[in-house]
């Protein structure tokens, strides 16, 4: 544990280093790779060039730092955090390499004001923020290898099937190479998928939400291919995956993680809310009840820009038929002519509270979320008003996770 000396001078100094937060984590991560460009293999490059890496490190490690005395008041988060180094591949030995080259940054950016003292006290901090998560993480690879069906780091599947469920959302049915059980998941979870792209000096890794319910003979992933756009470069892995990756091809997966999932003993009305490619862990979530809870209410609600772009839209309309509890409501945001010619949805522009509540039976719900990040915003935003608490609204972030308020 650390001492009290230790302690006070973490907390004087965080509000320092949040001041240069980025800055340093920025450095740290230029330091690192050049050290040790092994990690490149590890670290999602289009996340460190939008800088969202550098944020959520940084703000992990204040965090941490802030609540270095009760390590348990953030458990949550490092759980989550945790579940996604897991399913990277991040293994204890890797913790040192951070802790060293975060340090010389924080020395590097602060010059003379990071004394020996200061750099001691977050020395030994790290220590302890590391040791926690290497612990969790442990335990998460030992479960995940004992599971039924469970494997720790990466395994091979083949690409049984490959479906278009819309003009940028293509499904990829995955069954492993080996013919063993597969592991069973909750929904809302997801697989990071490694692959080696021609031309590329570094394997790549991304995370998927399960798109399909456990239980079957295949893992199904949903992928958006991310075009370049508005500045914004094209997505690597997934126009490597729509254009490159073939029925018959071979991707490599880690066993599914994550804490976005379904709370299944809750019984009141749940809602899942999904807008673009965040509708895949709802559908998860949607046949999930469907299969185990058919006296569960729930509303489903998915926000596309229009018909083309919708994914999943016949699967999900006839598991509603099929299931009078379920209902189901799509809103485009910008309907085409052939979406106006078959006016089968359900509103035009942007979700509304109004609109919402006229879906929604009660604020006394469970709703799940998960989308863009303004979608995602405005959603907590407006169910907050209506007086939904805190602890019932459950999200997931594509991409490094943040505080909505702060994203
Ligand atoms: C992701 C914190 C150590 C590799 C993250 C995220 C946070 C975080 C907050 C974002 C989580 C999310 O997306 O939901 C920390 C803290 C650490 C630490 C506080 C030390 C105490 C490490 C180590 C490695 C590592 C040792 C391995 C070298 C990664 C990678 C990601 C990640 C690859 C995914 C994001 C990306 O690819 O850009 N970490 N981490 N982390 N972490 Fe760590």
């Amino acid at each position: 544990m650390l001492n009290e000396t230790t302690i006070q001078i973490i907390k004087s100094t965080v509000p320092v280093l949040e001041v240069h937060g980025t800055a340093i984590t920025k450095r740290f991560y230029q330091m690192m790779f050049s050290s040790h460009p092994e990690l490149l293999n590890i670290f999602n490059h289009a996340n460190q060039k939008q800088g969202r890496q550098q944020t959520a490190l940084a703000n992990a490690v204040y965090a941490a730092a802030v609540n270095i005395d009760k390590l348990e008041a953030i458990l949550p988060a490092v759980k989550q955090i945790a579940h996604k180094h897991r399913s990277l591949g991040v293994k204890a030995e890797h913790y040192p390499i951070v802790g060293q080259h975060l340090l010389a940054a924080i020395k590097d950016v602060l010059g003379d004001a990071a004394t020996e003292e200061i750099l001691q006290a977050w020395a030994d901090a790290y220590g302890v923020i590391a040791d926690a998560f290497i612990g969790i993480e442990a335990e998460m690879y030992v479960q995940s290898e004992q599971q039924e069906g469970g494997w720790a780091d990466f395994r091979a599947f083949r690409v049984e099937r490959k479906v278009k469920e819309s003009d940028v959302i293509t499904s990829f049915y995955l069954v492993p190479e080996d013919g063993r059980a597969l592991a069973a998941f909750e929904p809302g979870q997801y697989v990071s998928v490694q692959v080696d792209i021609p031309g590329e000096s570094n394997t790549h890794i991304r995370q998927y939400s399960l798109s399909a319910a456990s239980g079957l003979p295949y893992y199904r992933i949903s992928v958006k291919r991310e075009d370049a756009a508005d500045g914004r470069p094209a997505g690597k892995v997934s126009l490597y995956l729509h254009e490159q990756v073939q029925e018959g091809g071979i991707l490599r997966l880690s066993a599914p993680a994550g804490s976005f999932t379904l709370d299944r003993e809750d019984k009141r009305p749940v809602v899942l809310i999904g807008g673009g490619v965040g509708l895949t862990p709802m559908v998860s979530m949607l046949h999930t009840l469907a299969q185990t809870d058919p006296d569960r209410q729930v509303t489903f609600i998915h926000a596309a820009q229009n018909g083309k772009v919708h994914a999943l839209r016949r699967e999900v309309e006839e598991l509603a038929r099929a299931n009078p509890q379920l209902s189901v409501h799509w809103c485009y945001t910008r309907p085409d002519g052939a979406d106006r010619e078959r006016g089968d949805y359900d509103r035009e522009g942007y979700i509304d509270l109004p609109w919402l509540q006229s879906a929604i039976p009660a604020a006394d719900a469970s709703f799940y979320f998960c989308g863009p990040v303004p979608f995602m915003k405005a959603v907590n935003r407006m169910l907050k008003t209506w007086g939904a608490a805190d602890a019932d609204l459950h999200y997931e972030f594509f991409g490094p996770a943040a505080q909505l308020e702060q994203a």
